[in-house]
């Protein structure tokens, strides 16, 4: 029996405990060791590095994933795409989503995991196709479910899902507990639903400790039949992280389970990161909050973020008497949503309207211009059938109903072309256009400071030269 795993510090475990704040130059050293570690895959690009890459860390995203590239030749670079929306929350054309797949594997990803947040598979249609399309011999496309837990989310619904997307054409499916509240009897239960339907189909689980029952569901999982695991080295595991790589691989070898991991570098890996970890510690970047264990997601149904949100928002506006009310109202307003997953962005706008519900003190008086949007179907078809009330509330006469509205409409504007236009010299190559489509302000400001930082260089030369 064998068992991979993926190893996620680069991207979800700095992301989840550290905001993501973790630049290339703390990491680049290690690379080199990483790429000898056996691991399956290395997840270091894309979710919400992207974006931290512009905003915060003044780093080209493309330019860190040819780096990471040029040092682990020989492992598996894997990304996490949000489907039509890409690294954002907006749906792109489907230029530009064709596009970025293409320039994501010509600048080293081999894994791309795709998701969307309603499991509205159209909306990761054409990130597959494109994936198939520019795909080397090394690139997999794997279909990632947003896992939740709700009275239409079933076993079977889960197993017609993988179906679909084994017929779609993916070459593996992944389970994405984002909120860590996936049971490891609940694990058991799906994942022998979904080796039974589609045997052949690589599975992948990815959860996080937040809630502490991950290693639990992991132990379940892997009796159950997974083939890949997603932890990060041990120093940035556990809290709102993965579970911890060595841990996982001393335990697997005990049991007689082959891994691929070799012992003395995933030892090596956590050692180098120590220190790394302890500084941003220090600094009060990585919140000690993220590493405790907060079983509140379990009693609650609410993922840890979005409840620690709701309290700061109640605080901030001096009413946390009405907490147990907008706690209440949660799942109310996801019930007369159709059941979303409470994952980015629908967590924040099933809790914000629970929230304004609860405070404006009747329900639906005010409703959010997202909700609205998602009423109007922009973000995909709901899971189960909205409140119709609520949906002709807000859809007004001759509005098409939620689960009718086909969104996915030929997206065929020219979007990539018009950002070129409107970039002009300022882009230097096509993954700068890119750039700027996603995170255009943020795009541009490291754009304008990149080529002052050039034109200073380049009067220094001059200077350097004139004195010659
Ligand atoms: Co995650």
């Amino acid at each position: 029996m064998r068992v991979q795993f993926t190893e996620t510090v680069l991207r979800d475990a700095n992301q989840s405990l550290m905001a993501t704040r973790l630049p290339y130059a703390d990491y680049a050293d290690i690379l080199s060791t990483m790429d000898k570690a056996g691991y399956y895959s290395v997840e270091c690009w894309g979710g919400a590095t992207f974006d931290s890459c512009l905003r915060y860390l003044g780093e080209d995203p493309w330019e860190r994933l040819r780096n990471i590239r040029k040092n682990m030749p020989n492992t598996k670079l894997q990304m996490l795409l949000r489907g039509q929306n890409l690294l954002g929350y907006k749906h792109y054309h489907d230029d530009v989503v064709e596009k970025f797949v293409e320039l994501s594997i010509k600048n080293g990803i081999d894994i791309l995991r795709i998701f969307d947040a309603l499991n509205d598979f159209r909306n990761i249609k054409t990130a597959l196709e494109a994936t198939k399309k520019y795909a080397t011999a090394n690139t997999i496309a794997s279909g990632c479910i947003s896992y939740t837990q709700s009275p239409v989310h079933t076993v079977s619904k889960y197993v017609e899902m993988c179906k679909e997307l084994n017929c779609m054409g993916f070459d593996t499916i992944c389970l994405k507990d984002m909120a860590g509240t996936m049971s490891p009897y609940e694990a058991e239960h799906l994942i022998k639903g979904i080796k039974d339907a589609v045997p052949d189909m690589p599975l992948i689980l990815h959860t996080h400790c937040t809630t502490g029952m991950a290693y639990q569901t992991l132990t379940k999982a892997i009796d159950s039949g997974i083939d890949v695991i997603d932890t990060a080295t041990s120093c940035f595991s556990n809290g709102t992280s993965q579970p911890a790589t060595e841990t996982m691989f001393y335990a697997l070898e005990q049991y007689g389970i082959e891994t691929g991991l070799n012992e003395k570098v995933i030892n090596e890996v956590n050692n180098f990161f120590k220190p790394v970890k302890q500084k941003y510690v220090d600094d009060g970047i990585l919140n000690p909050k993220s590493m405790a264990t907060d079983a509140q997601a379990l009693v609650y149904k609410v993922p840890g973020g979005m409840l620690s949100n709701m309290i700061a928002n109640l605080t901030d506006m001096g009413a946390m008497d009405k907490f147990d009310a907008a706690l209440a109202e949660i799942p109310a307003v996801r019930a007369d949503m159709g059941y979303p997953p409470l994952v980015t962005p629908l967590s924040q706008m099933v809790g914000n309207q629970a929230v304004t519900n609860v405070l404006v003190g009747e329900r639906y008086k005010n409703i959010s211009n997202e909700v609205k949007n998602y009423f109007k179907g922009e973000y995909g078809i709901a899971p189960a059938p909205v409140n119709r009330d609520l949906e002709a509330k807000i859809l007004g006469a001759g509005g098409v109903p939620t689960d009718c509205r086909i969104e996915d409409q030929k997206r065929t504007g020219e979007e990539f072309k018009k950002a070129a236009e409107e970039l002009g010299d300022l882009a230097k190559t096509e993954e700068d256009i890119m750039s700027y489509i996603c995170f255009p302000k943020q795009a541009k400001d490291y754009f304008l400071a990149r080529k002052e930082k050039e034109e200073r260089t380049c009067k220094y030369t001059m200077e350097a030269c004139d004195e010659d």
